[in-house]
């Protein structure tokens, strides 16, 4: 238990830390890294400097964390950054996320029903693992569970059961956040903070609103389907469908090379009329995605396609002309673009550019917000 200590989920653990005026993040992403330099000054959280930066080689997953370190001290060094202390993102992919119903009235007869519990939900090991967990507020749920509790309290006073909490338990395989440190060390960096990148891109997206959305972010190697209710994390699904399998499907139906499919793909999207149509190899991709967000949404008996607020989207994929209303026709919903950049100031002759690139950076601009924020 005394990992847990060591917060490798920020977002609950975050109240632990010192606040700081001066943050990194970098997010390792399949295709593009991007970082975000942060500095606080007057209570303000100001950019100092970012970045999109190609990938240089297609790394598997596993070489992605072995090189983290090389990689990152490489753009370090091209940007003349000197700061050693980087936070950084565990992909959702490498971790496990399960709803659990708890009946503990208190935190520590929660703590100690989940620490009993979680053997039966992690497939491994316990000693192979971090894991921490949140409660989930499902008001929802505890009416319901109230009022009948309430018949039977009036019958039978000394009914022990009062109510019943739903628990987010997160957990990481070590060696997953060890190769991550290894690899750091070994480059003479640390790492700050590292949490799972659903958490970053909720801090970054969301306001302080309790409300129930599906944030997609699409992007290049894995698509993350994650459901907030009431402003919470209530799951976090990924699916291996995102840009670069629709640049191979382009590539493979049109007979073109990749780099022209690529090409296709960014200029068309939906929305454009020519002789070749990129649309028809789009459409079914999307609705494989929506399929997959519709079938997690339905999992969840307190919260339906009916009670979603918003779908906000993330990733570079997201921002493939026309999809946005594509998602927003089918879901039913309003579809939004993130805005990463919102609590953070920028010169305002770069806010074109930064806008027209937010779907990028919804993971690094969460996590250089880890301690800058109040
Ligand atoms: N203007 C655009 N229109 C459509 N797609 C785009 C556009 N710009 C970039 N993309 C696609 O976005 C994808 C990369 O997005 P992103 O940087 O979010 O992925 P990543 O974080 O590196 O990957 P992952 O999250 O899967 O590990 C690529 O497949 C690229 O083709
Ligand atoms: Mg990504």
């Amino acid at each position: 238990m005394e990992q847990k200590l060591q917060s490798y989920f920020n977002n609950i653990a975050s109240y632990f830390k010192k606040s700081k005026s001066h943050s990194i993040g970098i997010d390792l992403g399949g295709n593009n890294l991007k970082i975000v330099e942060l500095q606080k000054k007057g209570g303000k959280i100001k950019l100092k400097n970012y970045a999109l930066v190609k990938m240089e080689k297609d790394l598997s997953r596993r070489d992605l964390r072995y090189f983290s370190g090389q990689i990152v001290s490489k753009i370090l060094a091209d940007m003349s950054i000197s700061k050693k202390d980087i936070s950084i993102a565990i992909p959702s992919y490498s971790s496990l996320m399960t709803l659990l119903e708890v009946s503990g009235q208190s935190r520590e007869e929660i703590e100690s029903e989940i620490e009993y519990e979680a053997s039966k939900y992690i497939p491994v090991d316990l000693s192979e693992v971090v894991f921490d967990w949140q409660i989930i507020e499902s008001v929802s749920m505890l009416k319901k569970v109230g009022s009948n509790e309430k018949e039977n309290l009036d019958q039978k006073t000394d009914s022990p059961a009062l109510k019943k909490s739903k628990v987010l338990l997160i957990s990481v395989m070590k060696n997953i956040s060890s190769e991550f440190q290894k690899s750091f060390q070994d480059n003479n960096l640390s790492i700050e903070s590292i949490e799972v990148d659903c958490f970053s891109i909720q801090r970054a997206l969301l306001g302080k609103e309790k409300k129930n959305y599906l944030i997609l972010d699409i992007g290049g190697k894995v698509t993350n389907i994650i459901g907030i209710y009431k402003g919470q994390i209530l799951f976090n699904r990924n699916i291996d469908l995102a840009g670069v399998k629709i640049t191979d499907l382009i590539a493979k139906s049109l007979n073109v090379a990749k780099e022209r499919a690529e090409k296709l793909k960014i200029n068309q999207g939906f929305e454009f009329d020519s002789e070749i149509v990129v649309k028809n190899i789009l459409e079914p991709v999307f609705d494989s995605i929506i399929e997959e967000a519709q079938k997690n949404l339905k999992e969840f008996e307190e919260f339906k396609e009916e009670s979603l607020d918003k779908i906000i989207l993330s990733g570079g994929t997201a921002k493939v002309r026309g999809a946005k209303d594509y998602i927003q026709d089918k879901m039913k919903v309003e579809v939004v673009y993130g805005n990463p950049w919102s609590k953070v100031e920028y010169p305002k002759k770069i806010e074109k550019k930064i806008l027209n690139n937010s779907p990028f950076f919804g993971v690094a601009v969460g996590l250089a917000l880890i301690g800058l924020e109040e």
